[in-house]
């Protein structure tokens, strides 16, 4: 299969395959889309400030997450409904994710169970899987029990959505779910036949707390990883409650609009917890330059979104596959380029803002 050379291509092609309620539901976000876009801004505000001479016939891109080294700070993260991408959904993700050592975040609105998905990966692949908190806590525990059976080595728990934004996208198209799509996690919440984001979301508990945090971490027998963090306080506050890591996320641009970017949330969190606990990243994250420039801000991680749904939706998991080689590969040669072989000892001094910032010069 000829595949797209870039992410932006694999974009431009997703847009002409897709149908219209799945492509906005994936590429859309709340309000104005001021923060969807400034997710991708926020990056190419920054410039790279390379080092020279330096012996670069090695590039090593590891990191460590939850103390275990990885091979590369990628990361897929979790979102819903991957069928509506390509027939085998999340299982082919979890294979191409597998594949490239690139951990897979399953999202409890996958359209596949944990279990399914954990079996169509019998070679491995790490795995984390995304806790959104039902109204029906019983049903929540279940499904950590489940996970934590099936291999998942993490808890990524989502607390930036008490209620849904307001995506007029999906307004307009009327995009709705799980008629011919199960939602198996989504069903052992209460969820029925067809549903809209607002009645999926209407399931999930708006009355979640940091004491439910504290619960999960000491309870759930796995680290806990709090995404949807933008405040440095908040970060610190999910380090006390026990978590183990922070993503620092806005959700794409899909909650509250006019948040800030992920690269501009970042260094203020990496501050204030980045030596105690992992710091993630989301939001926007498209070139091998933008995870150099979060790994430099302090992050020791990045999760991508609609890069991976993109790859799905045009060659399914050769195409999610191709997507986080592209990001690994850019990423090699710009650690090469900017002087810096090893990810792990970028800092802050290898980037700066960029003189063209707010100049619009950064758009395509
Ligand atoms: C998401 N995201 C998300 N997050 C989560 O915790 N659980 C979920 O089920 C979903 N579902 C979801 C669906 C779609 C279509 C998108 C685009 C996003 C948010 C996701 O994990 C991540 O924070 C953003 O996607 C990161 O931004 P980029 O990489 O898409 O720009
Ligand atoms: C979304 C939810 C499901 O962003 O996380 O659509």
């Amino acid at each position: 299969m000829r595949l797209p050379l870039t992410i932006a291509d694999f974009e431009a092609r997703a847009a002409e395959l897709l149908e219209a309620g799945p492509l906005g539901y994936y590429a859309g976000g709340a309000g104005d889309e001021i923060t969807l876009r400034d997710n991708v801004d926020g990056w190419r505000r920054l410039a790279i400030r390379p080092r020279t001479l330096v012996d670069c016939s090695l590039i090593d891109t590891r990191t460590t997450l939850l103390g275990r080294e990885r091979r590369h700070p990628i990361v897929v993260a979790p979102t819903a409904f991957h069928r509506l991408a390509t027939p085998d959904g999340e299982r082919a993700t979890a294979r191409a994710a597998a594949a490239t050592d690139t951990i897979f975040v399953l999202s409890t609105l996958a359209t596949s169970g944990c279990a399914e998905v954990a079996a169509a990966c019998p070679e491995g692949g790490a795995r984390w899987f995304q806790l959104y908190v039902f109204k029906d806590r019983g049903v929540s525990r279940e499904l950590v029990a489940m996970a934590a059976e099936s291999g998942y080595e993490a808890l990524v728990v989502t607390v930036d959505m008490p209620v849904l934004g307001v995506r007029e996208r999906d307004l307009r198209s009327g995009f709705a779910v799980g008629e011919a799509t199960a939602i198996p996690m989504v069903e052992r919440g209460g969820g029925r036949g067809r549903m809209s984001m607002p009645d999926v979301v209407s399931l999930i508990d708006p009355a979640l707390r940091w004491s439910d945090i504290e619960d999960l971490a000491a309870e759930s027998g796995l680290p806990v990883i709090v995404k949807g963090v933008l405040a440095p306080e908040d970060a610190r506050r999910a380090r006390e409650c026990g978590a183990a890591g922070v993503v620092v996320s806005n959700h794409g641009g899909r909650q509250l609009d006019t948040v800030l970017s992920g690269a501009d949330a970042l260094p203020p969190v990496a501050e204030e917890v980045g030596d105690e606990i992992d710091v993630l990243v989301d939001g926007g994250v498209r070139r091998g330059t933008d995870v150099l420039k979060a790994l430099a801000l302090g992050a020791r991680a990045v999760l991508v979104g609609r890069p991976v749904l993109w790859g799905l939706a045009v060659g399914g998991e050769e195409g999610a596959r191709r997507v986080l080689e592209i990001l690994r590969g850019e990423l090699e040669t710009a650690l090469a380029l900017a002087g810096c072989p090893r990810a792990s000892e970028l800092d802050s001094s290898w980037v700066q803002r960029a003189p063209w910032a707010g100049s619009g010069a950064g758009h395509r």
